[in-house]
């Protein structure tokens, strides 16, 4: 399949993407706070109760893994990721390996994994991955954050993109805007606005296919330390205005990230955002935190709660999935 036709199916409507890419270290922050062992083990179990999950497919176009992940069986011996091909799911991939402090900027951090890729890359693909994901941290502080972070970062992207698409893989592009901080709703917006600027510089610089590839951007919101109110309308209007003043309309889609917001908001946000559209990008999800955290709190670890998680899951789904079209009706 070629990589554009990827990147439509991984943002057709009414469907979303999965990310279950939590590194072991989140991975285990995540079972940690639920007193869940924090093995191996604990987190193949968790994320077959995810895939197994009857009827993920209808809202559920992919799925991005870990490295441990992709390399896991199933308690029958069937490798995760064929669990979900056998669905129609694409599988992807994180393959950048987090991040570092970037040298004389302190405060922020530079994400690594640009040695070795190529050859990453096609592993992977010979395991079944059609689509990748890097993910750069942008954070908003009293003089952050600065531009040459937001470049060396783009730069990245772009090698790790071009890279991608050189292998037949479909990147999605994270540039996270952190929510951490007591910043206001107007800083996040132009934080977030000039670095998809330059990001979508850096692409171009570095010939990138823009129409087969995904960018994956954090909304726009207050951070968690202001007493800023705001209604899903407002993240909704700043949100899209950033993407109309920053994306090419030949990207074919825009992922959001949770980022740390409850399930609940998230939903609600989504959901505002679907009601201004179409948009001249496909828009959906991209979900961790807000799809997972309230099935592993039910499951927390434990198999006798399996069933009613997954049914916890399959309710997450489907109000992402109305939220991705407007359709959300809960509070
Ligand atoms: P959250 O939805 O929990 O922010 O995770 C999405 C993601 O993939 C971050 O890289």
């Amino acid at each position: 399949m070629s990589i554009q036709n990827i990147a439509r199916d991984l943002v057709a409507s009414g469907k979303g993407i999965l990310a279950a890419d939590e590194s072991n270290g989140t991975a285990n922050k995540r079972f940690e706070a639920l007193s869940i062992p924090q093995t191996f083990e604990m987190r193949r179990r968790w994320r077959e109760l995810l895939f197994t999950t009857l009827g993920i497919e209808t809202g559920i176009s992919g799925v991005i893994l870990y490295d441990e992940t992709i390399r896991q069986r199933s308690d029958d011996g069937i490798y995760l990721s064929k669990l979900l091909y056998d669905k129609g799911i694409l599988v992807g991939i994180k393959v950048d390996e987090g991040t570092d402090n970037l040298p004389n900027f302190p405060g922020e951090k530079i994400t690594k994994g640009l040695d070795n890729l190529e050859e990453r890359l096609y592993e992977y693909k010979e395991m079944g991955a059609s689509f990748t994901k890097w993910r750069a941290v942008i954070s908003i502080g009293e003089d952050l954050p600065t531009n040459e972070a937001i470049e060396a970062n783009a730069y990245l992207l772009s090698q790790y993109s071009a890279l991608s698409q050189k292998v037949g893989l479909v990147p999605i592009v994270e540039p996270e805007v952190l929510m951490e901080g007591s910043h206001s709703m107007a800083r996040c917006k132009e934080v977030t606005e000039n670095a998809h600027k330059i990001l979508f510089e850096y692409l171009k610089k570095y010939r990138v296919d823009l129409s087969g590839l995904i960018l994956k951007s954090n909304m726009v919101l207050p951070g968690k330390d202001s007493d800023e109110k705001v209604s899903p309308k407002d993240v909704a209007e700043a949100t899209l205005s950033v993407f109309k003043n920053a994306v090419p309309h030949d990207v074919p889609g825009i992922v959001f990230l949770s980022g740390g917001q409850s399930a609940i908001d998230a939903t609600l946000n989504l959901n505002e955002i679907a009601k201004m559209g179409p948009q001249p990008w496909e828009v959906t999800f991209s979900y961790s935190r807000a799809l997972q955290s309230p099935v592993m709190e039910v499951w927390r670890g434990n198999d006798v709660n399996a069933e009613r998680a997954q049914e916890v899951f399959k309710m997450r789904i489907k109000e992402t999935v109305a939220a991705s079209g407007g359709k959300y009706q809960g509070k």
